[in-house]
C-alpha cells in the first residue's frame, strides 16, 4: 500500500475515488459534510493525511454547486495536515468562454482558473477544451497533467468498429480526431461548424465521396445539448453515409441530449467515462491513476 497518498472525495464521486485507491494502491479518507437548514454546509475532515498527499477527487461537470464544497474541503485537507492537495476533475468545466465574442462579456475561463490555482495545489484532468488556449499554463498558475482519451477510444474502434473512417464536427476537433485516426489506423475527415446560439448548430460538409463505404466514428470532446452531433449525422446519412457511432469524452448530456441523439439515427453511442453515464464504456480511470502519480512524482513542481 502506497503510505503516502489519501485519496478523498466530494459527494457523488464515489465510484471514481474506489477506482483511484485501486489504482494507486493508496488509502482512502472521509470529509464529512452536511447541510445545515438554511442550506448552508457544514464541513469535518475525519481522517487525517498529515505530511501525506492528498487527492481530492471532484468532478466538476455542472460546476456551480461544486464550488463552495470544494473550497471547504481543499481547506479541510489543510487543517487535515495534507503536504499537498492534488484535484482529480476528469471534466474540467469553464474552457468554452475563452475570448470576448461580443463586448461586455466575461472570460469565465480565466476566473475559474485563477479560483482553482489558488484553492488546491495541482490538477489533473482528461482532454480540457483547448481551443483558443495552447495549454492549460496559459491561465492556470498551479502545475497541471491532461490525460488524453485518444489511445483508450482508439483500441475501442480498433475492437469494435469494421473499416472506420474517423469524423470531426469542426476545426478544433481535428487535435483529437487525427490522433486518435493514426492510433486507430483510420482515415478522417475534418467538418466546419458554425454555432449561432446554445442549441444553433450548422455544420458545412466537404465533398464526402471518399470514405461512403467505411462506417463512420463521430468523435468530439463534449456532448452537451447533441446538436452538434446530431447535426453531423443528417449530413453523413444523407450524403449515403452508414448510421454512425458517436463517440464522446465527456458527456454532459443536457435534458433529453441521450434520447435526441439515439432518435437521430446514432447506430451506437459510446462514451468515456469522465462522467458517469450508462453509455460509458471507455474506462479512463487506470489511465487517469497513472497521471496522478506522474504529477505528484514531478514533485519540484508542486508549491
Ligand atoms: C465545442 O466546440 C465542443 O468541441 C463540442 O463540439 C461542443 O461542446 C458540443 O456541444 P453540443 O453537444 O451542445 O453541440
Amino acid at each position: 500500500m502506497n503510505q503516502t497518498i489519501r485519496v478523498y472525495e466530494l459527494p457523488g464521486n464515489e465510484q471514481l475515488a474506489t477506482g483511484l485507491v485501486q489504482a494507486l494502491n493508496a488509502s482512502q479518507g472521509v470529509i464529512r459534510a452536511r447541510e445545515f437548514p438554511d442550506g448552508e454546509t457544514y464541513v469535518r475532515g475525519e481522517t487525517d493525511c498529515e505530511d501525506m498527499d492528498a487527492v481530492l477527487v471532484a468532478n466538476l461537470f455542472q460546476p456551480n454547486a461544486k464550488i463552495l464544497p470544494l473550497l471547504f474541503f481543499a481547506r479541510a485537507l489543510r487543517e487535515l495536515g495534507a503536504r499537498r492537495v492534488l484535484l482529480v476533475s476528469p471534466y474540467l468545466p469553464y474552457m468554452r468562454q475563452d475570448i470576448q465574442f461580443q463586448s461586455g462579456e466575461v472570460i469565465t475561463s480565466e476566473i475559474f482558473a485563477r479560483l482553482l490555482s489558488d484553492t488546491v495545489d495541482a490538477l489533473v484532468t482528461v482532454d480540457p477544451h483547448l481551443h483558443r488556449y495552447s495549454s492549460l499554463d496559459e491561465i492556470y498558475t498551479i502545475p497541471s497533467r491532461v490525460q488524453h482519451a485518444a489511445p483508450s477510444i482508439a483500441a475501442w474502434i480498433r475492437e469494435h468498429v469494421k473499416q472506420p473512417v474517423i469524423v470531426g464536427p469542426d476545426s478544433e476537433s481535428e487535435q483529437w480526431v487525427s490522433k486518435v485516426a493514426e492510433m486507430a489506423g483510420a482515415p478522417f475527415l475534418v467538418l466546419e461548424k458554425v454555432r449561432s446560439g446554445d442549441r444553433d448548430v450548422e455544420i458545412k460538409v466537404p465533398p464526402l465521396d471518399s470514405w461512403r463505404s467505411h462506417t463512420p466514428v463521430l468523435v468530439d470532446d463534449i456532448i452537451s445539448t447533441a446538436h452538434t452531433m446530431i447535426e453531423t449525422i443528417g449530413h453523413l446519412t444523407g450524403a449515403g453515409y452508414a448510421a454512425p457511432v458517436c463517440i464522446g469524452v465527456h458527456v454532459v448530456f443536457s435534458g433529453n441530449a441521450y434520447t435526441e441523439l439515439q432518435q437521430a439515427g446514432a447506430a451506437r453511442i459510446v462514451t468515456c467515462n469522465t462522467i458517469s453515464h450508462p453509455s460509458n464504456e471507455i474506462d479512463l480511470v487506470p489511465a487517469l491513476g497513472q497521471a496522478v502519480l506522474a504529477l505528484l512524482n514531478e514533485a519540484e513542481k508542486l508549491k
